[in-house]
C-alpha cells in the first residue's frame, strides 16, 4: 500500500452573521418568491457579508479553526494558497493580507482565480508543493464575497449567490498510511469563458462611468447553459477521480459536490451512481458561495460527525472559465 503525500488534518469555516432568505429579496424590490428559488436552485437562504466582514475577515475566521483543528501555529504554515473570485483589493492578493493577519511570517502566499473550482486546485497545486519537498506545510482556503460582484438587480442571478469562506491544513503525511489525498483532476475550457463573466472592469476594459452605469461589471450568466454543462463536467471529473484512485462508486462515503444547486447536484450524484444518502448538500442554508463551497461543507461534515477518521470522501466542483476539478480524500 503506497502512503499518499499530504493529508487534511484540520478544517473550518468562516461565515458572515447576516441570514438573507428568500423572502427578503422583496424587500429590496426584487420580484421573486421562495417557490421558484426553492423549486430551480434547492436555495432557501443565504448569508450577506457587511462591509467589515471582507473575504479576508472570512479567510482569517475559517484559518484560524482549521490551524487550531489541526495543531498548527501561524509560523508553522509554509504557504498559503487562497482562491477567491472577490478578492478584497485587485492589488496586491488577498492571500498576502490574510499572511499578514494570520502572522504566517515563514509563508509564501498567492491567490488562485479558477471560480468554484478554485479550491480544489488549491488543494492540487499544495499537494504538488508538499510532493515536491518545497514545503511542509500548507492552508488552502476558497473565501468569497459574491454579494460584492452580483448585479443586485438582475433576479436571475442575485438570488442565487452567498458569502463564506472554508480553509484546511494540509500537511505532509508522515504516518505511512494510505490517508490524505487519493487523486485528484482538473480540467478547463475557455472557449465558453463568456457564458459566466464579469464582462467589463477588468485592465482590458478599465472602469468607466459607461460601465458602471450599464452594470457590466457585475456577474453575467446564461443559466441554462451553464447548467447543461456544469453536470457534464462534474460526472466526468467525478469518474476521473474514481478511475486514478482505483475506486468504485460503492467505495465513496460521502460526495460533496460544488454547491450550486440541487438539480445540478442530484444529477451528478445519478451520473456518478452513488445515492442522495450518501451526498452532502448545504445549498439551502449558504447558496452558492463560489469556491468556499466545499471547505465549508467538508468543515460541516466532520464537525456533525458525518464522516470521521477512515472516511473515503469525493469532492467534486464546476465553475466560470469553465473549470472542472475533483479530489478524493481519506480523511
Ligand atoms: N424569480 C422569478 N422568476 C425568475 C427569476 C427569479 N429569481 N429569475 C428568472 N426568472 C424568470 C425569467 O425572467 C424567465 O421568465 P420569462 O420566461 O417570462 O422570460 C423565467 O423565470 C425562466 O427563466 P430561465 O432563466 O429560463 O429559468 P431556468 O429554469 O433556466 O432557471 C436557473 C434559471 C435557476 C438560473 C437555472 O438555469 C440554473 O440553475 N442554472 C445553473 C446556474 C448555476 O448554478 N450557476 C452557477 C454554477 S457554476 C458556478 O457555481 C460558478
Amino acid at each position: 500500500m503506497i502512503p499518499t503525500v499530504a493529508r487534511i488534518t484540520g478544517t473550518g469555516r468562516g461565515l458572515p452573521s447576516r441570514i438573507f432568505t428568500n423572502d427578503d429579496f422583496a424587500s429590496i424590490g426584487i420580484e421573486t418568491s421562495d417557490e421558484w428559488i426553492m423549486e430551480r436552485t434547492g436555495i432557501h437562504e443565504r448569508r450577506i457579508a457587511s462591509d467589515t466582514e471582507t473575504t479576508c475577515w472570512m479567510a482569517a475566521t475559517a484559518s484560524r479553526q482549521a490551524m487550531a483543528r489541526a495543531g498548527v501555529t501561524a509560523g508553522e504554515i509554509d504557504a498559503i494558497i487562497l482562491s477567491t473570485a472577490t478578492p478584497d483589493r485587485l492589488l496586491p492578493a488577498t492571500a498576502v493580507d490574510l499572511q499578514a493577519e494570520l502572522g504566517a511570517t515563514r509563508a509564501a502566499a498567492f491567490d488562485i482565480s479558477a471560480a468554484c473550482s478554485g479550491w480544489l486546485y488549491g488543494l492540487t497545486v499544495a499537494e504538488g508543493m508538499i510532493a515536491s519537498g518545497a514545503i511542509d506545510t500548507a492552508l488552502v482556503v476558497g473565501a468569497e464575497k459574491m454579494s460584492a460582484i452580483i448585479d443586485w438587480k438582475d433576479r436571475s442571478t442575485c438570488v442565487l449567490f452567498g458569502d463564506g469562506s472554508g480553509a484546511v491544513v494540509l500537511q505532509r503525511n508522515k504516518s505511512g498510511e494510505r490517508a490524505g489525498i487519493l487523486s485528484t483532476f482538473m480540467r478547463s475550457d475557455g472557449c465558453l469563458a463568456n457564458l459566466l463573466y464579469r464582462p467589463d472592469g477588468g485592465a482590458a476594459h478599465p472602469m468607466t462611468a459607461e460601465i458602471l452605469e450599464n452594470r457590466t461589471h457585475l456577474v453575467k450568466m446564461a443559466g441554462r447553459e451553464v447548467f447543461k454543462h456544469a453536470v457534464r463536467e462534474m460526472s466526468e471529473a467525478a469518474d476521473r477521480a474514481l478511475d486514478s484512485a482505483k475506486l468504485r462508486a460503492a467505495d465513496i462515503d460521502l460526495l460533496i459536490p460544488h454547491q450550486a444547486n440541487t438539480r445540478i447536484i442530484e444529477a451528478t450524484a445519478k451520473h456518478a451512481n452513488i445515492s442522495m444518502d450518501k451526498v452532502y448538500v448545504n445549498v439551502d442554508r449558504f447558496g452558492n458561495t463560489s469556491s468556499a463551497s466545499i471547505p465549508i461543507a467538508l468543515d460541516e461534515v466532520i464537525e456533525k460527525k458525518i464522516v470521521g477518521p477512515g472516511s473515503t470522501v469525493m469532492m467534486v466542483a464546476f465553475g466560470a472559465g469553465f473549470t472542472w476539478a475533483s479530489a478524493i480524500v481519506r480523511l
